[in-house]
């Protein structure tokens, strides 16, 4: 299930940012609800963060009965967090003094759900000692802020007061939800890395993976609650803190540790590069330049995931497709032959995507046939929004059994 966050919108002059910060959660797969203070409305138009949230615009608390229905008490209850951003001072303190006297203000007097504030204001206001007094009070009953940074303001002197960059914010947000532990106790195993096929003692077949993309994953997951098995091919990163590593260098030694895990597991992602070929024969010595043939017998290695999805029970089982052409076809053909719940399929010729990058640009595929595309992220996000999957699955899976 997508997160659902509140916008939050004070009357600052950066509130026209406010667009930005909506435009990257929706394209994040987030489901944005807006809803502004009456001084927002002076510096940025309702109608502008409906387009970009695509859902309607909340300013009136007292509007009409049909909008107060979708108004605090249900907003608050839905969101899984409230970003206020940009947070003006008068704000701040009216929600410091535990005022309601507006939707936003009584949203999140009303709501469970973390809130995040991210000031923006003049300099000589945010370091006014009566706003701090009020920022040291929230975060000790558990909101959090978002630094301003120090710059130019919009009121044309030099300091601290500017919003914070749109990246912090979001990461602000990413990491939020990566603090929650709706993966507690589950047990996810993750593939990563290449595999090395050898030719002799000397010499392998291999590709370029990194093993990013799974380390992020194992280390996200980790950070959720969950109990991870890494099963890694060779790779130059150090394990993450808490995960269990399982080092393996051929497709067929993955092939063992996975398997033999498999049944103790409730999700299995992966992330690795596993050759499809090896050499038919491995030398016990090293191959002699005398004696070169130019030609190279290979064979199969075993198709870890097509023997998993075969032998499914309520595991989650999630695959990558990196594919240099026809992505979405040859990415279902996989979802389906190999029997996954989801295939995170990326186009290795893009920029940003595939092997060695600290990004990826990925689509995910789900067996209900929904399609979800996500802009170039870093691969830390990426791990993040496809566990939010991961866990939605295993909970679903958990309800049938
Ligand atoms: O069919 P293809 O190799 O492109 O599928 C990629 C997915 O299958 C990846 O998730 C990869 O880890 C997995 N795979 C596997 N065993 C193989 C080859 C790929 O588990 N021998």
């Amino acid at each position: 299930m997508s997160k659902t966050v509140i916008l939050g919108v004070t009357g600052s002059i950066a509130a026209y940012k406010a667009a930005e910060l909506a435009s990257l959660m929706v394209k994040r797969n987030y489901v944005v609800h807006v809803i502004m203070t009456p001084a927002a409305t002076r510096f940025i138009t309702p109608l502008t963060l409906q387009a970009i949230s695509q859902n309607p615009v909340h300013v009136d608390m007292f509007a009409s009965p049909g909008s107060w229905e979708i108004g605090h008490i249900s907003l608050a209850a839905r969101a899984d967090l409230v970003l206020v951003a940009p947070a003006s001072a008068d704000f701040i303190a009216r929600l410091a003094a535990g005022m309601a006297d507006d939707l936003l203000a009584a949203t999140i007097m009303a709501t469970k759900a973390t809130v995040l504030l991210a000031p923006a204001m003049n300099d000589g206001m945010y370091a006014n000692p009566v706003l701090q007094e009020k920022i040291v009070y929230l975060k000790g009953v558990g909101y959090r802020f978002i630094e301003p940074e120090t710059g130019r303001l919009a009121c044309g002197t030099v300091g601290q007061g500017r919003l914070a960059s749109p990246e912090a914010i979001i990461g602000a947000v990413s990491q939020a939800f990566s603090s929650n532990q709706d993966l507690a106790d589950k047990r996810i195993l993750v593939t990563a890395g290449p595999t090395r096929e050898p030719l002799d003692p000397v010499r392998y077949l291999s590709n370029y993976s990194s093993g990013k993309m799974g380390y992020a994953i194992a280390e996200e997951a980790c950070r959720r609650g969950a109990r991870v098995t890494l099963v890694s091919g060779p790779t130059q990163l150090a394990p993450p803190p808490g995960v269990s590593l399982v080092p393996v260098e051929t497709a067929q030694e993955m092939f063992e540790a996975v398997v033999g895990r498999y049944d103790q597991v409730d999700a299995v992602i992966k992330a690795a590069a596993v050759a499809d070929f090896r050499p038919r024969q491995k030398s016990e010595q090293k191959l002699k330049k005398q004696v070169f043939s130019p030609v190279l017998e290979l064979e199969r290695t075993p198709d870890i995931l097509g023997y998993l999805g075969e032998h499914k029970s309520r595991q989650v089982l999630v695959g990558f497709a990196a594919e240099t052409e026809n992505l979405l076809e040859n990415a279902g053909g996989k979802l389906r032959q190999k029997n996954l719940d989801l295939v995170v399929a990326n186009n290795l010729t893009e920029p940003g995507a595939g092997f060695g990058v600290d990004t990826n640009l990925v689509t995910l595929l789900y067996s209900s046939g929904e399609t979800v595309k996500l802009p170039v992220l870093s691969k830390k996000e990426v791990a993040g929004i496809l566990l939010d999957k991961v866990a939605a699955i295993i909970q679903v899976q958990a309800k049938k059994v």
